[in-house]
């Protein structure tokens, strides 16, 4: 048995629900006493963790359910080849246990039952299950709030939570729509025949999702179809600050020789706050991210993708400066904030200081 990582709290999986034949649903029991540690907002996300033959995986997945009381509940799709996706659907089963660091992320509004507003929710494949979160908080919470929901998958087959978006639309008719768009599976409506891009949505947004009817847009899915779905909006006239996108995955981007301005010393020295603990050391301006330095002496440095798209390694730069490779993860308010990705964090001053959040 591994010790767990600090921050990570060990969960009994109450059950492991399939949803469709390469996804399922896990239910984790939260003890009484973790109940606040585990309280999650809409949109929220959990990272999961399992040392396999010493190695230490870490993967992210969004919580699914209603922030007004639902489960802890996340739902796993299978990625061909994918290590933990494949360990979840073929090897998990209820009562057994996993790592778990508490829900985490900025993707999802604050749901409030004073407040009316109309969400514009847009999901491919298992992108749905984050934006599932927020229309089901919203049809719970804000009573007169309405949503819509354009969600994109390959056959019937593949729709994850096609129960529970039909227990939904029974649940609150009148304030619930949702349009479902297959790509290999033709509809009555053209409309709705083919993947979720940018001249589907465009032709969609004349048609029967006007954009001026919503005040606040989430998407979640693949690369492309978040990209082009936020662009297709932003030409259509809707304010950017209205526009929220989570990505689960973006590859990596190719490497990029750092070159160091002449005269100046390559090596900084980093001060970074971690746990209540301050550490220093010595980091390569132009070599790998500052966050694999911390963890080769900090070992409690908190991540999960490395990728710049799931936010785990969250510090704010409260000294100095520090150069991204890439942010998928960071609203503009953070970054105005010196808020950074420590994995992808490059130190360009001699002297940085990182307060790990
Ligand atoms: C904020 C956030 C929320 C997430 N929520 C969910 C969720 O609710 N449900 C869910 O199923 N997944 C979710 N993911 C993705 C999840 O964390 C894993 O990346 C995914 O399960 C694949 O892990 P794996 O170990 O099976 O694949 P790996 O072994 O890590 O990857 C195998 C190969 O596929 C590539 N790859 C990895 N992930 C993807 C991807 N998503 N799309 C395309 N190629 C990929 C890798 O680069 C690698 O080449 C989320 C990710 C983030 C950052
Ligand atoms: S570890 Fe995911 S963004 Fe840095």
């Amino acid at each position: 048995m591994t010790h767990n990582a600090v921050g990570f709290h060990r969960l009994r999986v109450a059950a492991v629900d399939p949803l469709t034949a390469d996804s399922a649903a896990l239910t984790f029991d939260v003890p009484e006493a973790l109940a606040p540690v585990f309280s999650f907002r809409p949109g929220q996300h959990l990272t999961l963790r399992r040392v396999v033959d010493g190695v230490d995986l870490r993967r992210t997945y969004s919580v699914c359910s209603s922030a007004a009381g639902g489960p802890l509940r996340v739902a796993v799709k299978r990625l061909d080849g994918g290590v933990f996706s494949t360990w979840v659907l073929d090897g998990l089963r209820p009562g057994d246990q996993l790592e778990v660091l508490p829900p985490a992320g900025r993707f999802g509004p604050h749901v409030d039952p004073d407040r009316t507003r109309s969400y514009g929710l847009i999901a491919a494949g298992s992108g749905i299950t984050p934006v599932l979160s927020i229309a089901w908080s919203v049809l719970d919470v804000e009573p007169s709030s309405t949503v819509t929901l354009v969600y994109g998958n390959r056959t019937s087959g593949d729709v994850m939570f096609l129960e529970e978006l039909a227990d939904l639309k029974d649940r609150f008719p009148s304030r619930l729509q949702v349009f479902h768009v297959l790509s290999r599976e033709e509809q009555e409506s053209e409309l709705l025949s083919g993947r979720i891009d940018g001249p589907r949505l465009t032709r969609m947004f004349a048609s029967v999702l006007p954009v001026d009817g919503v005040d606040e847009w989430y998407l979640c899915g693949p690369f492309g179809m978040v990209t082009d779905g936020r662009q297709a909006l932003l030409d259509a006239g809707v304010d950017p600050s209205s526009v929220h996108v989570e990505l689960f995955h973006a590859d990596a981007p190719p490497p990029r020789v750092r070159v160091v301005a002449a005269g100046s010393p390559d090596t900084s020295t980093v001060t970074v706050v971690l746990h209540g603990r301050a550490t220093t050391l010595p980091v390569s301006k132009s070599g790998d991210p500052v966050l694999d330095a911390v963890l080769a002496v900090r070992a409690d440095a908190p991540y999960a993708c490395k990728g710049g798209v799931c936010g785990t390694c969250r510090a704010r730069c409260v000294v100095g400066a520090v150069e991204m490779d890439v942010n998928y993860a960071l609203e503009p308010d953070e970054l105005a904030a010196g808020v950074v990705l420590t994995c992808q964090s490059h130190p360009t001053t001699d002297e940085v200081r990182l307060e790990f959040l």
